[in-house]
């Protein structure tokens, strides 16, 4: 097996894309895919457009911050254009947090779990992050996943609240990252189209079943407020449902930490 020849050709190749990967946008270095994959959704790329770049330089991450994104990394953007209802957007998030714990356990023989919204976790610390942005009027959206694949330990940040690694670390080794794509595009296409042909439930019921958060005590850190509570469950919408001692509590976005868990304590 050839191990780790990351190129264009051979994803493309190994792929025979359905939606998701149909055109295949690869570059040596990017400031960020979001970035590129919004300026090509804002000129009309079709839905299903992928962006890849090997390393990033300016990668974004959820809730304003930035994203470590060294070579060794998979970085990648997907243009879609959903015609769900907008409380639905959510819903691809997690539906692509899925996607990327399949992929992992198929590429790597790693367990993932995911963390409430789209964590995605091996031996509890963060290996993958999902950040979505919705163009005017939702017309289009950018899903952007980062997986920390062949990203060797020192170069993993480590001025984050929570434990992170990499796939390299968990398995001792290098992994296929053309492997490891080919399996991500193919995951995120079928979980896709279940959330598209009115499979919400269906996309809830996979992200239950590798869920890391539920039934756990957890601390909710949202724009405006801390909320701690027993996590119970994901509505329809894919908001967290909290049992507080004033009541259920919902919560549509924020970070999430094991109650009174500090630095280094697993999520
Ligand atoms: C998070 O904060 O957990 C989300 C991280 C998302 C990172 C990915 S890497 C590919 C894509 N391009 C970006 O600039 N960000 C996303």
């Amino acid at each position: 097996m050839i191990v780790d020849a990351y190129t264009r050709d051979r994803v493309a190749e190994e792929l025979d894309a359905g939606l998701i990967g149909r055109s295949l946008h690869w570059h040596a270095t990017l400031p960020s895919t979001n970035e590129e994959a919004m300026r090509l959704a804002a000129v009309g790329a079709a839905e299903g457009t992928v962006v890849i770049a090997e390393e990033q330089t300016a990668g974004r991450g959820r809730r304003g911050r930035g994203w470590t994104s060294p070579a060794g990394g998979v970085w990648l953007s997907v243009v879609l254009r959903p015609a769900l209802p907008v409380g639905g957007l959510p819903l691809i998030g997690l539906a692509a947090a899925v996607a990327a714990a399949r992929a992992i356990q198929s590429a790597a023989g790693l367990r993932a779990k995911v963390k409430w919204p789209n964590d995605v976790l091996v031996g509890g610390a963060k290996v993958a992050g999902i950040l979505t942005e919705a163009g005017p009027a939702a017309a289009w959206t950018v899903l952007g996943i980062g997986l920390n694949a062949n990203v060797p330990a020192a170069l993993l940040p480590h001025a984050t609240p929570y434990p992170v690694t990499s796939l390299l670390e968990q398995a001792g080794g290098p992994i296929d990252r053309g492997h490891l794509t080919v399996a991500l595009l193919r995951e995120l296409d079928h979980a896709y189209a279940v959330l598209r042909g009115n499979g919400r439930e269906r996309v809830l019921a996979w992200w239950r079943e590798c869920s890391d958060t539920l039934g756990r005590p957890v601390r909710v850190e949202t724009m405006s407020r801390v909320v701690e509570g027993l996590a119970v469950d994901v509505d329809g919408d894919g908001a967290l449902l909290l049992r507080t001692p004033r009541g259920i509590e919902r919560i549509v976005a924020g970070d999430v930490t094991l109650s009174g868990a500090g630095r280094g304590a697993r999520p």
